[in-house]
C-alpha cells in the first residue's frame, strides 16, 4: 500500500467457481467472472440475482461455499477484507454519524497506523478529489446525500485501493444528482486508473459507465460483454428484455446466410437480420426490434426511412408526448403489441391514437436470437 500520490493503478480480480448456497438456497452458482486490471465492470441484475453476495465475497466479506477468488492472480480465499485492500461502498452506504467529514476519511488511515502528517495530507488530497474541500469539519448530517456520498467515495479511495467495489452507490439520489455522481465516478475511473466493479439495477446506469457489464440472473451471469453486445447482440429473449426497451416477435428460422437469417412469423411476414451463432434453421427464434430503429407511417403515406426490411400493417393504440420523442403503442393484426419511438420531427403529419399505420423494420434493425432458456444458450456460446 503506498499512502502518496495516486494509486498505482488497478489489480484484476477473479471469481473462480464461485457458489454461496444459504441453508438448501444457492445465492450465486458456480459463477466465473474476470475482470482485468483498470477494468469497470457492472453487475447489472434483477433483486436477488445474486449481485452484492458476488461483490462481498471479492471484497471478503461473504465466504464463499466453494471456489476461489483471486486478485492480482493472487488466491485470497482465506484473506480478510483488510488484507484485501480493496476500496467498498456499501449498499447502505454509512458514515460515522458521530465523526467530522475528515476524521470519517482518516479513519481507515489510522487503522492502518499510518503516521499523522501523511494522514492530514492523504485526507486533503481526497477532499479535492471528491470536490469538498471546504467540508472536512461538517458532520455527516449537515451535508447532502450527494455529498455524504461522495464522502463514502472518497473513504473507500483513501488508501489507494487496487480496486473499487461499489454496491449501488447512487441508489438513494434523485436522478439529477445521480447522473452528476456518474460523471464523477466515472472521470475518477478514467484518472486513477483503479479496477472499477459497480453493482446497480439500473440499465441505463451500467451501459453508460461500463466497459463491459455482467447480467445476473438468479446466481449466474446471463450474458457478459460491452454495452454494445448486450443492446445490439442479446444472447437470450431473458437478456434482450432486461437491458432496454424490446419488442419481440417469435417465430420459426426459416435461413441463415453469414451471420444473418430470416424469421417467419405465425403471420407470414418475413423478417431478416442479424442473428446470434447457434441459431439452426428450423428452430424457434425470436426476433428483437428496439423501438427507436422502427419507422411509422399512416398508412398509404411515404415513409421518410427506413426503406428496406419489413413492412408490417398495425393499428396506433395510444401514443406518448415526451418533448424530443413521441412514443407510440401499436397493435399488429394478431394484436400483439409493439413499442414504437420516433424522435419529434415537428412534422404535423405524426400518427395518432386510432390511424391505420405502417411499421418498417429497416435492414438492419432486426436481432434473431433463441428462444430457450439461458442456461442452455450460456453453455452453447461457451461451447462456440
Ligand atoms: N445472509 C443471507 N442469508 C440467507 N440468504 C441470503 C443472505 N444474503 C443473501 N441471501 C439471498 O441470496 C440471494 C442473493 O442476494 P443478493 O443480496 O446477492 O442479491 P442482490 O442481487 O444484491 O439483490 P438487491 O438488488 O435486492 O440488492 C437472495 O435470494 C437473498 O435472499
Ligand atoms: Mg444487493
Amino acid at each position: 500500500m503506498s499512502t502518496s500520490g495516486k494509486p498505482t493503478g488497478g489489480a484484476s480480480l477473479e471469481l473462480r467457481g464461485i457458489t454461496k448456497t444459504y441453508g438448501r438456497a444457492a445465492a450465486v452458482r458456480n459463477l466465473d467472472l474476470k475482470i482485468e486490471a483498470g477494468e469497470f465492470v457492472t453487475l447489472l441484475g434483477a433483486s436477488g440475482s445474486g449481485k452484492t453476495t458476488s461483490l462481498m465475497m471479492l471484497a471478503g466479506f461473504v465466504e464463499p461455499t466453494s471456489g476461489q477468488v483471486l486478485i492480482g492472480g493472487d488466491t485470497v480465499t482465506a484473506l480478510a477484507p483488510a488484507q484485501r485492500n480493496l476500496g467498498v461502498v456499501f449498499q447502505n452506504y454509512a458514515l460515522f454519524p458521530h465523526l467530522t467529514v475528515a476524521q470519517n476519511l482518516a479513519f481507515p488511515l489510522q487503522m492502518r497506523h499510518v503516521g499523522k502528517p501523511q494522514i492530514a495530507a492523504k485526507v486533503a488530497q481526497l477532499l479535492d478529489t471528491v470536490q469538498l474541500a471546504d467540508k472536512g469539519q461538517r458532520y455527516p448530517r449537515e451535508l447532502s446525500g450527494g455529498q455524504q456520498q461522495r464522502v463514502a467515495l472518497a473513504r473507500a479511495l483513501i488508501f489507494d485501493p487496487r480496486a473499487l467495489l461499489l454496491d449501488e452507490p447512487l441508489g438513494a439520489l434523485d436522478k439529477n444528482l445521480r447522473e452528476h455522481m456518474q460523471h464523477e465516478i466515472k472521470a475518477l475511473h478514467t484518472s486513477l486508473g483503479t479496477t472499477m466493479v459497480l453493482v446497480t439495477h439500473d440499465q441505463e446506469e451500467a451501459l453508460t459507465l461500463s466497459d463491459r457489464i455482467a447480467v445476473m440472473h438468479d446466481g449466474a451471469i446471463a450474458q457478459i460483454g460491452s454495452p454494445a453486445d448486450l443492446y445490439e447482440r442479446p444472447v437470450t429473449r431473458w437478456v434482450a428484455e432486461f437491458v432496454g426497451q424490446s419488442n419481440l416477435l417469435d417465430g420459426v428460422i426459416e435461413s441463415i446466410d453469414a451471420g444473418r437469417a430470416t424469421l417467419r412469423l405465425p403471420n407470414g411476414t418475413a423478417l431478416g437480420g442479424a442473428c446470434a451463432p447457434s441459431l439452426r434453421i428450423g428452430e424457434r427464434a425470436s426476433a428483437l426490434l428496439r423501438p427507436e430503429r422502427l419507422a411509422l407511417s399512416r398508412r398509404g403515406e411515404a415513409s421518410v426511412a427506413p426503406a428496406a426490411g419489413a413492412v408490417i400493417d398495425a393499428t396506433v393504440i395510444d401514443s406518448l408526448y415526451l418533448g424530443h420523442t413521441v412514443k407510440y403503442t401499436v397493435a399488429l393484426a394478431d394484436g400483439q403489441r409493439l413499442a414504437v419511438q420516433l424522435s419529434n420531427t415537428g412534422n404535423a403529419s405524426m400518427p395518432v391514437a386510432g390511424d391505420a399505420v405502417t411499421l418498417r423494420t429497416g435492414v438492419q434493425s432486426a436481432w434473431l436470437m433463441a428462444a430457450s432458456p439461458a442456461a442452455h444458450i450460456s453453455s452453447l456460446e461457451r461451447a462456440a
